[in-house]
């Protein structure tokens, strides 16, 4: 990286070897997927799922694993599935194993590619394909390697709460990936704790009864300090005294504190220290950034949900006090629906059994709003 690049990246998943920690957590879910146990992930927006799951697949492709990392987000059709099952494949596979998987792929002769236009092609050409034949034979794909090649695969569904959309998909997922035992590990994540706990627990048809549930923490202020700092250095600066008020705001938030760095580091000229001028400028503009999707993602929940938002932002002693029900307008008996279908989505945690909204800087944008 150039020496002027900036060095905190907010956007997307992170290259693995940029991350912050998770260092326990990449080895756990290591040690599951090479003793054959599938997962259940959860963690709020933004908290680092896809970068985590990223990492793993790369230490099990190391270890000659077979991976795919299957994005459901929005996904609204059997063939889409398809197809986003095939490109992960697409995306992942590399030498041997991928000339391997795409001589079988060609072989079903089912319209399936890797290098190929793939199955979307085939949809347009034929849309009367037997999609949900194609879907279960490409869904049994880790079986066939392995009886073939001895190869095991790890298969990451990321989003999974979004097959709900699809109509039996789930079904048709669990149908096939419940005789992989010996073939496959397989990884879920999502984001909203209520929907993964219905997938999952549903005693009358759980996705995978054995998925073991791992759920993501903040990130660990320590390891900040340290990532922070050292960038900073590296690249001329020294975070100085902002770095203590960051750490306060963003709450291992992972996102938000990237973003916070990436703005902080934007307002240190090279060779200086940052102080409060250029913390109070770094949080303005992070704010100002993400104002657009804060006011948006705050309109979009249901009234009473936006009052107890806003009562945890602003009323000292929570929703629950006389002083938020004057001041935000919402029954103490409605409290407590409203705060389960947030926290329920992951927009609220629970820390120290106190509640708090998840994004540090909605709260932020919430105490100006309200004020
Ligand atoms: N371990 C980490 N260290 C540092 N930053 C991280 C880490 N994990 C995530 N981030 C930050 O969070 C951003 C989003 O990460 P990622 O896309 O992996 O999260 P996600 O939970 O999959 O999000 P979404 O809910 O949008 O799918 C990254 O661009 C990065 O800035
Ligand atoms: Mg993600």
């Amino acid at each position: 990286m150039p020496l002027d690049a900036n060095p905190f990246h907010f956007s997307g998943p992170l290259d693995p070897t940029e991350m912050i920690d998770r260092e326990l957590e990449a080895g756990e879910l290591m040690a599951l997927a090479q003793g054959g146990h599938s997962v259940r992930l959860v963690g709020p927006r933004r908290y680092g799922k896809t970068t985590l799951l990223q990492k793993v697949l790369d230490d099990a492709e190391a270890a000659g694993m077979a991976t795919a990392l299957v994005d459901l987000e929005d996904v609204l059709s059997l063939g889409g599935i398809v197809v986003r099952i095939e490109r992960a494949y697409a995306r992942r596979l590399q030498g041997s194993l991928r000339s391997r998987v795409e001589r079988m792929l060609s072989t079903w002769n089912i319209g399936l590619s890797l290098g190929g236009p793939g199955f979307s092609a085939t949809l347009q050409r034929n849309p009367h394909t037997n999609v949900e034949a194609v879907l279960l034979r490409l869904l049994d794909l880790p079986r066939e390697l392995h009886e073939r090649a001895g190869t095991r695969s790890l298969i990451v569904f990321d989003e999974i709460q979004d097959i709900l959309a699809v109509s039996g998909a789930d079904g048709q997922i669990r149908s096939v990936i419940q005789h992989h035992l010996d073939a496959a590990s397989y990884a879920f994540a999502g984001s909203a704790p209520a929907t993964m706990e219905r997938l999952f627990a549903d005693p009358r048809r759980p996705l995978l009864e054995q998925a073991v549930p791992k759920s993501l923490p903040p990130l660990p202020a320590q390891e900040i300090r340290d990532y922070v700092q050292e960038r900073f250095e590296r690249t001329g600066r020294d975070a100085g005294d902002a770095l203590a008020a960051l750490l306060q705001l963003a709450r291992g938030h992972p996102q938000r504190t990237m973003m916070l760095a990436h703005f902080l580091w934007a307002a240190v000229p090279r060779g200086d220290v940052a102080d409060e001028t250029h913390w109070v400028q770094a949080r303005e503009t992070a704010l100002e950034h993400a104002s657009g999707y804060l006011a948006a993602t705050w309109r979009g929940w249901p009234v009473n949900e936006r009052r107890v938002a806003l009562a945890l932002a602003t009323t000292p002693g929570g929703p629950y006090t006389a002083q938020a029900q004057a001041e935000v307008g919402i029954k103490k008996s409605s409290v407590r629906y409203a705060l389960q279908s947030l926290t329920d989505r992951a927009d609220v945690l629970e820390i120290d059994s106190a509640h708090a909204l998840t994004d540090p800087l909605l709260e932020l944008w919430l105490q100006r709003h309200g004020s």
